[in-house]
């Protein structure tokens, strides 16, 4: 099942590609990082980590930087305690910043509001009153599924000042993947929203909570903001935001926990159907978010306005518009909807209205602006961005090119940032003003983090070869663990490499001759779509539960937008009737998976196959499913078992009738 680092098109890209973009000595004169900083790290990597925490206010200092004893389970800033949501919010209106806007949230509608430090201490307050007063405190779990609205920061904030763990899970997934996630942790609380804006129009999001809630005993109360005034059923569970939070004081003396005190839960695909409850914990976790988000943006608290596009729902939301910007007092626009309503243009007008200087995005969305054409961001003064940034997957060098010349004139140096839910922060991106910049490669590892490039036996691989990643190092914003399961953390970060004590990634990765890292794709059965992880046996499991499907495969087939589609190959059961394997029955299957998991785990496309390419020791063999999907010739059969299954496979395809 395992693919091999390097294959597809990356590699090619990576033969090929050899420009590179030095920083204009103008840049490098201003930036907030400098070459030293790599030294520095070096030296001595935990006087680096106590001093990057120095960033933060600390009730208590730490006694220890880093204990290692219990590896994997790191423990950062030992006997420490903060609050993080003090450090995020008050000590900037106490520094005097307390008018300083912190978030200009623009809403899909065109609505906008400009919440500033003082305003959103307010908010977050009244939210952790509101909390207490429903008996919520100290690592209770607090499920958030809301749109990208402002009450969104406020509930996480407010969960973070009590002590509480939230859980946020993106808007898109569907009800029956909210209730696993509540179920999982336990969620005493959930807060959403009565709907949200999508497209120009509102659609319901609470009777999804309904749902999930019913089959969700641990939920005592739902708080339910009003963003979209749809009309909602409504329990003896729930709440209106408006009218338990509101009537809160304004007036919230926060708490320091320790450094180690748990923060939030986010759940992630791994390569079962069970998603994982990747935990993350105070201290360590802020200390990297604020430092990278310092540097790898160059952050200019008075002067920069940052944005970063993604949902609150994902790693990056959490610690790129949450946690590190706000704990570095940034100015940031905060977007609540699509990138084409009205139109085309929407994020570039959004860029022009607020002077944005940082944006970061995903490279699928670059690869989307693309296709609308750069006419279009070419309408608008785009002169104030001076920092781009990348996240997700890996961005190819086209896309890069584009962006730095259609979205960032040819000048703003672009940051590729590689890094994952369960590393809490960037790892591995070009410190701009310091590095030259490569299309299409994430570079090297930040000051104080260790990552390599490794053979399957663990050994590193030599200048201009192909591997594993792995980090080599303990670093501060590393997960803790998987909720409720101490063994599956174990097994699969810390096995693959054990012997050599080696977190690995899951990703493919080459070395340039430079000794850069390029990133290569995920070399397990996860796949990205989107950017986002999407496990191929959750969707499996999801077709499998269909009565008219009885065996199902998917594979992550290269696509020119979304950098991965899902590529499902069904076999129906024998009683499925004759209609089973056409448009409309391929269609409800598509929307079978969409309702199970949700829209972005749809496939792109169901082939039905009376037969699975299997080995004798019945493992499916997706590499010839994928030769299949990607319209290649199909590789090696000789391990499988019935070696004219693919002949029959190929031969069903041709009947034509199978593709969506
Ligand atoms: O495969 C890598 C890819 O996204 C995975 C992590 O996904 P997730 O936990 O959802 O976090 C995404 C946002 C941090 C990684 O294992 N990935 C992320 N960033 C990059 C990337 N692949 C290549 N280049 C990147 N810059």
């Amino acid at each position: 099942m395992t693919q091999s680092p390097g294959q597809g098109n990356a590699l090619d890209n990576l033969l090929t590609e050899s420009r590179t973009f030095p920083p204009s000595d103008e840049f490098a004169a201003q930036a907030n990082a400098q070459p030293a900083l790599y030294e520095e790290a070096k030296a001595d990597r935990e006087a680096f980590w106590a001093k990057q925490a120095e960033r933060l206010h600390w009730d208590t200092k730490w006694d220890q930087v880093l204990d290692w004893s219990d590896a994997p389970f790191a423990k950062w800033f030992v006997g420490g305690k903060l609050n993080v949501a003090y450090n995020c919010v008050d000590r900037h209106v106490e520094s005097g910043h307390g008018d300083q806007v912190a978030i200009h949230w623009e809403g899909e509608p065109g609505d906008s509001r400009a919440i500033t430090y003082a305003e959103l201490q307010r908010e977050v307050s009244k939210a952790a009153n509101a909390l207490t007063s429903l008996g919520i405190g100290a690592e209770d779990r607090v499920a958030i599924y809301m749109p990208m609205v402002p009450e969104a920061i406020f509930a996480m904030l407010a969960c973070a000042r009590v002590g509480a763990m939230h859980s946020v899970v993106f808007g898109g997934f569907s009800a029956e993947a909210l209730r696993t996630r509540i179920e999982d942790s336990s969620c005493r609380l959930v807060i959403t929203t009565d709907g949200q804006y999508r497209r120009g129009n509102p659609a319901p999001l609470k009777p999804a909570v309904d749902e999930a809630v019913a089959g969700a005993p641990s939920v005592e109360k739902v708080i339910v903001v009003k963003r979209t005034d749809t009309e909602v059923a409504w329990t003896d569970k729930d709440v209106w935001w408006h009218e338990l939070v509101d009537s809160q004081s304004d007036q919230h003396t926060p708490q320091a926990f320790d450094s180690e005190h748990p923060l939030f839960i986010l759940y992630t695909s791994g390569t079962t159907g069970k998603p994982k409850g990747i935990l993350h914990t105070s201290g360590g976790y802020l200390t990297q978010a604020s430092y990278t988000h310092n540097y790898v943006f160059d952050l200019k608290p008075d002067t920069d306005v940052y944005w970063c596009t993604a949902d609150i729902g994902w790693v990056t939301g959490h610690s790129y518009i949450v946690y590190g910007p706000l704990s570095n007092r940034v100015t940031q626009v905060v977007y609540e909807g699509t990138p084409n309503t009205p139109n085309e243009g929407r994020h570039w007008d959004i860029v022009q209205k607020y002077g944005v200087s940082i944006y970061y995005t995903a490279p699928t969305l670059i690869r989307t602006f693309m296709k609308w054409g750069a006419d279009i961001p070419a309408k608008y003064d785009l002169s104030s961005l001076r920092v781009l940034g990348s996240v997700g997957e890996p961005i190819n060098p086209e896309a890069w090119i584009w962006y730095r010349e259609n979205v960032g004139g040819g000048k703003a140096p672009i940051v590729d940032t590689w890094w994952q839910t369960e590393t809490g922060a960037i790892m591995i991106s070009p410190l701009p003003g310091v590095v030259s910049t490569k299309p299409g490669s994430a570079q090297r590892p930040l000051p104080g983090i260790g990552a390599k490039v490794v053979n399957d036996e663990g050994v590193e691989v030599e200048h201009g070869g192909g591997g594993y990643l792995v980090l080599d190092e303990p670093w501060p914003s590393m997960l803790r663990g998987i909720w409720g399961d101490e063994e599956r953390y174990k097994d699969t970060y810390w096995s693959r490499f054990g012997e050599q004590g080696f977190y690995f990634a899951g990703d493919g990765a080459k070395y340039d001759a430079d000794g850069d890292i390029w990133l290569l794709g995920r070399v397990d059965d996860v796949m990205n779509v989107s950017g986002h992880r999407i496990s191929t046996t959750e969707v499996e499991s999801a077709l499998v539960s269909h009565p008219t499907v009885a065996e199902a495969a998917v594979v992550g087939a290269s696509d020119e937008t979304t950098g991965q589609g899902i590529v499902a190959f069904v076999i129906l059961r024998g009683g499925a009737g004759a209609d089973a394997g056409g448009a409309d029955a391929i269609k409800a299957l598509r929307d079978h998976v969409a309702k199970e998991i949700g829209p972005i785990a749809k496939p792109r496309q169901i082939m039905v196959v009376p037969e699975l390419p299997k080995t004798r020791s019945g493992k499916i063999m997706r590499r010839l499913l994928r030769d299949v999907a990607e319209n290649r010739t199909v590789g090696d059969v000789t391990t499988l078992a019935d070696s004219s299954v693919m002949d029959l496979i190929s031969a069903g395809l041709q009947s034509g009738k199978s593709e969506d």
